[in-house]
């Protein structure tokens, strides 16, 4: 049962001409039973009125958008010099003073994807077997099967309507077993720092900040990622900024910087290889290679260049569209911990239920708008290799304690993620829409959101 309805329908009766049940209903049905068409330019394009766009509205990927000769010079240059090998004084020790300076952390490393550094980071916080992790419900499958690939127990907690961890659901989940949790901030959203982080603080566990769906986010003032006791990134294609592949890992901690370091480069810390820690203080052990290629390095120096940007831009239209939807009875936007800090990567709208939803995105897309539910995660629970526990050898530690083998996953466990996921949807955004592109993204949601009301 969806909480929210009783609320709408209150809303919807206090405002006296729009009954309860006629919340979001299908005008195309009504009409074909007959009812009085509308005038042809308010008629909704899904009902064979005209778009508001003829030519449909969409946003690639951001960071490629932004490709020119910058990143094409750093290319060449590594070309030329016949060095695409990590080396000192390289674009990656470049980029990774650089990247650090920018988020305001002591270190960072590059490494080869988002899914890397998390195990480096996984490393850095001497997760195994035995601990329990604490993990969105809502999240991509790397976060869980880092947690499993490192023998410790995922342990999952529903969302809240930011996308992002409830820190309520957090602490409920916390035993004498955690040892950390995952924070991700979901399709440039942004959760609730404060609070993850006197929970955690109280409770005594780490906090590994996932920003790969926020580069550039911010929580009042300070860069997702920079605030728990480790964060990474990821720069694949549809990151904020993007060689293709690619990660990072960050933190303000020398020893977690000295793990991470070592895990991703068999276990060294070479001079040759580190200009931050020197020889460290720690001893080798067993680690993988994780490195980034000084091609991947060069590529991001000149993007990281454009990450402000990038995040000012799809700010800017986000906000524009956010104003000039905010007047429409009823409307609830998705929450985020930080509305001047949040990417904007979509307006999100709650519709209530999945039907509602369904409508509300098939009806914008004929007007010509690009217009997306939650996604870029899974519901991980709900997932079957999930559920039934797999793993590549059937003695794996994860699953096999007491604790591990009663753990039950599976979408009866997390209706709520479920329940959320199924209500929002809206208008996707993009750092080169013109004002145009704007106005028409305003319009058609006022169209369509304005005409299901009224039917
Ligand atoms: C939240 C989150 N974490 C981690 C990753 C893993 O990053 P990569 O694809 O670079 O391995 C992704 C990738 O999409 C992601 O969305």
């Amino acid at each position: 049962m969806n909480p929210l309805l009783p609320t709408r329908r209150q809303f919807l009766e206090s405002l006296g001409a729009l009954g309860a049940a006629a919340w979001l209903g299908s005008r195309l049905s009504s009409w074909a039973a007959g009812a009085e068409l509308p005038a042809a330019e308010e008629r909704l394009a899904i009902d064979g009125g005209p778009p508001v766009r003829k030519q449909q509205l969409s946003t690639g990927p951001y960071g490629p958008q932004f490709y020119d000769e910058e990143e094409k010079r750093e290319l060449i240059e590594v070309i030329d010099s016949r060095n695409p090998f990590r080396h000192p004084g390289g674009k990656i020790a470049q980029f990774e003073r650089e990247y650090a300076k920018h988020l305001g952390v002591r270190y960072a490393i590059g490494v080869t994807s988002g899914t890397t550094a998390l195990y480096a980071a996984m490393a850095a916080l001497e997760i195994g077997p035995g601990d329990e992790v604490i993990c969105p419900a809502w999240n991509w499958y790397a976060d869980y099967d880092a947690i499993v690939l490192c023998g410790a127990l995922p342990v999952f907690a529903e969302i809240d309507e930011s996308f992002g961890i409830d820190p309520d659901e957090l602490e409920r989940q916390i035993t004498p077993r955690t040892k950390a949790v995952i924070v991700a901030h979901l399709q440039g959203g942004i959760c609730d720092m404060d609070r993850i982080m006197q929970i955690a603080a109280k409770h005594k566990i780490r906090v590994l900040e996932d920003f790969a769906q926020c580069v550039g986010g911010k929580y009042k003032g300070k860069y997702v990622g920079t605030m728990g006791d480790i964060g990474i990134n990821s720069f694949q294609l549809s990151k904020t900024i993007t060689s293709g592949e690619g990660g990072a890992v960050v933190t303000n901690d020398p020893l977690l910087y000295e793990r991470a370091f070592r895990f991703h480069d068999v276990g060294q810390v070479g001079r040759c290889f580190n200009e931050s820690i020197g020889n460290g203080v720690l001893q080798a052990f067993a680690s993988c290679n994780f490195r980034m290629s000084e091609l991947t390095a060069a590529v991001l120096r000149a993007q990281l260049r454009k990450l402000e940007t990038i995040c000012q831009a799809v700010r800017s239209n986000f906000r524009k569209v956010r104003e000039g939807l905010a007047d429409l009875p009823g409307i609830k936007f998705r929450k985020t911990g930080d509305l001047d800090g949040d990417l904007g990567q979509v307006v999100f709208i709650d519709l209530g239920n999945r039907k509602r939803r369904d409508q509300f995105l098939r009806a914008l897309r004929a007007e010509g708008i690009s217009a997306v539910g939650p996604g870029g995660s899974v519901i991980l629970p709900a997932d079957t290799r999930i559920e039934q526990k797999r793993t590549i050898h059937p003695d794996w530690p994860s699953f096999r304690s007491p604790r591990g083998q009663q753990i039950q996953y599976g979408a009866a466990s997390c209706p709520r993620t479920i329940d959320i996921l199924n209500r929002f949807g809206g208008p996707a955004i993009g750092p080169k829409y013109t004002d145009t592109d704007v106005a028409d993204i305003i319009k058609a949601v006022r169209k369509v959101y304005l005409a299901l009301h009224k039917a």
